[in-house]
């Protein structure tokens, strides 16, 4: 399947933080599954943007990526969902999360120190709890339909290359 060629535009400040276009919701996956290619175990991805930006949109790109398959409640954690896979992903939606206090109810520290690909939807709610490295991703609308502005803003050595990585795969897509 032939991937789509979207193109990245540096973004001002800070330096290694680009933004891509995607015109539709399969070209935000097909984003996410490149992303996926590129994590590992302990890799966390902090998504931020409005309801029906895409945010789980490209979770499940992601998940794809990393070979990761099945969906399921966590037995575990509540606001929890989990993809299974030599790589597994922990999607954390905290979209009903309404005080930064629940945090500690849900065992957010617990679920950054489990194996696997930790992916946080709503991250801005719980900012100041991430780890010091992460990918931080802001998910726009733009003013046209369907279309969304995706930047990837790296925090820490791994993410910066990471980005970098998606961003070369993102000029020379692959076949
Ligand atoms: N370019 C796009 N990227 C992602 N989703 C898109 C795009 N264009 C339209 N959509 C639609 O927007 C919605 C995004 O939903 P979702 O991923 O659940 O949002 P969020 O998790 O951010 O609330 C889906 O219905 C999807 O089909
Ligand atoms: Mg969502």
């Amino acid at each position: 399947m032939s991937e789509p060629a979207l193109r990245a535009s540096r973004m001002g400040t800070p330096p290694s933080t680009y933004a891509i276009r995607t015109a539709t919701s399969e070209q935000t996956e097909s984003l996410g599954r490149r992303l996926g290619h590129l994590l590992r175990s302990g890799d966390v991805i902090a998504l931020s943007g409005d309801l029906g930006a895409g945010k789980t949109v490209l979770t499940r790109g992601i998940a794809q990526g990393a070979g990761a398959a099945g969906y399921f409640a966590s037995p575990t954690f509540t606001l929890v969902r989990e993809y299974s896979g030599p790589v597994s992903i922990a999607h954390v939606d905290l979209y009903r999360l309404d005080a930064p206090r629940q945090i500690e109810d849900i065992g957010f520290d617990e679920i950054l120190e489990r194996d696997g690909v930790v992916v946080i939807e709503w991250a801005e709610k719980i900012r100041s709890m991430l780890p010091s490295a992460y990918l931080w991703v802001e998910i726009r609308f733009t003013d046209r339909e369907n279309e969304r502005e995706i930047a990837f803003i790296p925090q820490g050595s791994r993410y910066i290359a990471i980005t970098e990585a998606l961003v070369k795969a993102d000029a020379h897509p692959r076949h």
